[in-house]
């Protein structure tokens, strides 16, 4: 068995220190090259609906296709500003903690307002950068994947993550004013999900995990903000969201009841680490220096916050149901179960899982031609 320290770098799971020692990407590169150390896989099995619920879904892909461009009211004003106010009114900023003798204390409505629009600017970069992950790790999932009703639906992915950074980068653009680099942690978790050889783990790492995350942060932010191009975005981004979280449940569930314990326990870690890297990139350190503050100073303050801590577990809803569907919770002696009681989010171990649930989140007709504003 592995320790934290082997997996995830570091002993304790929650030693600042050795988080904010993993230092942001280089701003100035233009690209970035991750070795993908894999072999594209031909397959001369041709046999379509082989693997019905995929094929199933391929289907409702195939459908369910929308346009960036002209599906969302681009032409909406947005005033980041009020946004910002609206969402500190809504999730409480810091919540009732005292701030004075803190580096907070001579803030006045200007760096609060400052802070949140860091954070609009902060999260809608990572959603991008995170789109532009699932884009390249679902075009590697069309070349490993030795099934061809896989391959076909994997293909209709990469098309919707174009879609995704496309609207994502043009929200920033146009709509918002600053962007930020790609998170460290974020970075070190797409690089591992990239490099490794074995196709499986780009699902568990990129549709379990990544989109796991992500279709639960959608969710939250479509419901908090008031701002009815974003709230859009997300509804349409969220729908094809769902179907590639089930195509990683759908795929990985039938591999996986094949596997032996020791395979198996080597995606236990895999999910344990990339839970481990998630959370990390949600203490946000680059929007604090960006803002002038310290994150030893602040980070200790924030972790307090109930909602904060709240918040933090909600992003599992949807990964804890997913990985106990397929085996990893329980596996060689709930060896993940008990690393998820430590990050204190095994509580949705019995929510629904994501293979059927992408029928919920699809557009309706009328969202799909166009008629809904
Ligand atoms: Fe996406
Ligand atoms: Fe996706």
């Amino acid at each position: 068995m592995s320790t934290n320290e082997e997996i995830i770098g570091r002993a304790e799971i929650d030693d600042l220190e050795a988080i904010l020692a993993v230092s942001a990407a280089d701003v100035d590169e233009a690209v970035r090259a991750v070795k993908d150390n894999a072999d594209a896989i031909f397959t001369w099995d041709y046999e379509k609906g082989r693997r019905p619920a995929l094929a199933k879904l391929y289907e409702k892909s195939k459908i369910s296709m929308w346009n960036g461009e002209t599906d969302l009211p681009w032409d909406t004003v947005v005033d980041q500003e009020q946004v910002a106010r609206d969402n500190q009114a809504l999730n409480g900023g810091l919540g009732d903690l005292d701030l004075s003798g803190t580096p907070f204390h001579n803030w006045k409505e200007k760096e609060w307002l400052q802070l949140g629009m860091e954070f609009q600017n902060w999260s809608l970069s990572q959603f991008m950068h995170g789109e532009q992950g699932a884009l390249i790790c679902t075009a590697k999932i069309v070349e490993t994947v030795p099934w061809i009703d896989a391959k076909y639906y994997a293909a209709t992915q990469v098309m919707d993550e174009a879609r995704h950074v496309e609207v994502f980068a043009k929200y920033l653009d146009t709509k918002l004013n600053g962007h930020y680099p790609l998170n460290a942690h974020l970075g070190l978790l797409l690089d591992d999900i990239i490099e490794d050889s074995r196709w499986d783990m780009t699902y568990l790492g990129m549709q379990i995990m990544v989109e796991g995350l992500a279709l639960a942060a959608f969710g939250f932010m479509h419901q908090m903000t008031t701002e009815p191009l974003l709230k859009k975005l997300l509804r349409y981004v969220m729908s094809d969201e769902a179907r590639h979280v089930a195509f990683g449940v759908l795929s990985l569930k039938e591999y996986y009841s094949e596997l032996s314990d020791a395979e198996m326990f080597e995606r236990q870690e895999f999910a344990f680490e990339a839970a481990v890297r998630m959370r990390d990139r949600f203490i946000q350190q680059e929007v604090w220096e960006r803002m002038g503050l310290n994150p030893r100073e602040v980070i200790p303050l924030l972790i307090q916050n109930p909602n904060r801590l709240l918040f933090q577990q909600m992003l599992f809803t949807k990964i804890v149901p997913n990985c106990k569907k397929l085996g990893l919770l329980d596996r060689n002696d709930g060896w993940l179960r008990h690393k998820f009681e430590e990050l204190g989010v095994i509580q949705f171990e019995d929510l629904t899982d994501t293979s059927d649930e992408y029928q919920a989140f699809a557009l309706s007709d009328a969202e799909l031609s166009g008629q809904v504003a």
